[in-house]
């Protein structure tokens, strides 16, 4: 279990994370909302053990986590590869950097299970989709089997259809891998659909922690109730438009 307790991340001189608890169950998807600058992305770096919190702890079943207990799928998905380097080299180093042997059988049924033509692992970054960048990072983030893999807002590179295939995908391999899943998004549609737990962020500090069913079907806080009624009334908008 993934354990977030009391942990306040300091940047630029200020506390940009206070006192932050949560958890997160193994095989299981937190989904952490929030506005731009509310700390979600200095969380998922405190997680990964990227920054020293001031105060407070990350533990996965009480320990640290180790180096490699933990991947990362980034939001641009192009920049997460180094553009000189075949897209095979980049999805291997996981393994590399664990000392453990290529494995073309994991990749090859990863690869199926992305939807991912084997063939693109040969090419460079700029030579493929945004699409498929996305789901090589995320072939990358599971190569090594890490047991939690952090998500900052995957899918907001791609467009709406991809962002659904995508999404789908990701759940059925966790559904089979069985990995903790914790997602940053600003798509309150995805959270409804794929999280058990939701956190909401503002301002460095969690306005709210919920099972995701409960939040979306009566937010507690003022702008937990904010940000579901504004999903709510854009999806209104977007039925009307599709009418
Ligand atoms: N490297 C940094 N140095 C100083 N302040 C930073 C740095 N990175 C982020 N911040 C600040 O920390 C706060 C949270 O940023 P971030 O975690 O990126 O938010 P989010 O991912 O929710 O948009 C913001 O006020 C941001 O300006
Ligand atoms: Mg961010």
């Amino acid at each position: 279990m993934l354990k977030v307790d009391r942990l306040t991340v300091h940047r630029g001189g200020r506390a940009v994370l206070q006192d932050i608890s949560l958890t997160l169950q193994p095989g299981r998807t937190l989904a952490v909302l929030g506005e731009s600058g509310a700390g979600k992305s200095t969380l998922v770096a405190a997680v990964l053990g990227l920054l020293r919190p001031e105060r407070g702890s990350v533990t996965w079943n009480g320990a640290p986590i180790a180096r490699g207990g933990s991947a990362l799928v980034m939001q641009e998905p192009r920049a997460a590869f180094n553009p000189r380097l075949s897209l095979r080299r980049s999805v291997l180093e996981p393994l590399r950097a664990k000392g453990l042997p290529d494995d073309p059988k994991r990749i090859a049924r990863l690869c199926d299970g992305l939807e991912l033509d084997p063939a693109c692992l040969d090419r460079r970054p700029y030579q493929v989709s945004v699409g498929q960048a996305q789901r090589l990072g995320v072939l990358r983030a599971l190569l090594a089997a890490p047991p939690l893999i952090l998500f900052d807002e995957p899918l907001s590179a791609l467009d709406a259809m991809t962002q659904k295939h995508t999404a789908r995908l990701i759940s059925a391999l966790q559904r089979e891998e069985g990995f903790a899943a914790l997602i940053v998004t600003h798509d309150l549609g995805y959270a409804a659909a794929h999280a058990d737990t939701v956190a909401v962020l503002r301002a460095g500090v969690i306005e709210e922690a919920a099972e995701a069913t409960a939040f979306f079907g009566a937010p507690q806080s003022a702008y937990g109730q904010r940000l579901v009624g504004a999903a709510v009334s854009l999806g209104a908008l977007e039925r009307r438009a599709a009418a």
